[in-house]
């Protein structure tokens, strides 16, 4: 058995509040924060760019044998991390709602699975890291220290949801959102690799009435317990 990993892992569904919190919480520890939707993005956004065709392979190979993804710190606490495909600057590009559904696409597939996972493998062997995704806590990082599980009730994350893309400037239906909201969980958790889901050993956090503050303190609190 390998040793712990001075690795934090926030899992769960769109929308539970993850990317907030996970900022919140690795600022508070001085951590790094990785946040790992953004590189589906980032792969989902290429394969669009390059019309790459999802069932070759081969294809999908040479492209992703291509890319270089580097994530930059925020510039500023409330914003995302930067996202630069091969020294071109996609932060703004892949935030939108048809890029969280190609994320969602690529995501299922085991070369992009492979990939990826090595990568953020490679960035989180030197520990002091806050992982954000789907399957960091059970597929990427197994032998984290600290994992947990953010849920909230589908309308209140269509809510919050909402909420982020009408700050960006986007329109929003709100009952259009709830319906894709439910189908990415459903696509999620439904792929037959690295599906969303709770690792045995993650806590779950139900954030449906509590603030992102009190869930960032809460987590921090139990991280300070357990072997700082
Ligand atoms: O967290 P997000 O909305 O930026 O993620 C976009 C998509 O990427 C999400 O629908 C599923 C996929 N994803 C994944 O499969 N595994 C991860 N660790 C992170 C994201």
């Amino acid at each position: 058995m390998s040793d712990a990993l001075r690795v934090v892992t926030i899992d769960g569904p769109s929308g539970g509040g993850k990317s907030t919190v996970s900022r919140g919480v690795a600022a508070k520890l001085g951590f790094t924060y990785l946040d790992t939707g953004a590189m589906y993005r980032a792969v989902g956004y290429a394969c669009k760019q390059n019309n790459t065709h999802l069932d070759h392979p081969a294809a999908l190979s040479d492209l992703l044998r291509d890319l270089r993804i580097e994530l930059r710190p925020a510039v500023n606490a409330e914003s995302d991390v930067q996202v630069f495909l091969n020294g071109v600057d996609i932060s703004a590009t892949i935030r939108t709602t048809e890029m969280g559904m190609q994320a969602s696409r690529v995501s299922a597939l085991p070369e992009v699975r492979r990939y990826l996972t090595r990568l953020q493998q490679q960035i989180g062997a030197v520990g002091e890291v806050v992982a954000e995704g789907r399957d960091t806590g059970t597929v990427v990082f197994p032998d984290a220290l600290w994992k947990f599980y953010l849920d909230a009730s589908p309308e209140i994350r269509a809510g919050r949801r909402a909420a982020q893309l009408r700050d960006r400037g986007e329109q929003v239906d709100e009952q259009e959102l709830l319906k894709q909201i439910i189908q990415r969980d459903q696509d999620d958790s439904q792929r037959a690799i690295a599906p969303l889901k709770k690792a045995d050993d993650a806590i779950f956090i139900d954030s449906s009435s509590l603030s992102a503050q009190e869930v960032i303190n809460t987590m921090v609190k139990i991280i300070a317990e357990k072997a700082m």
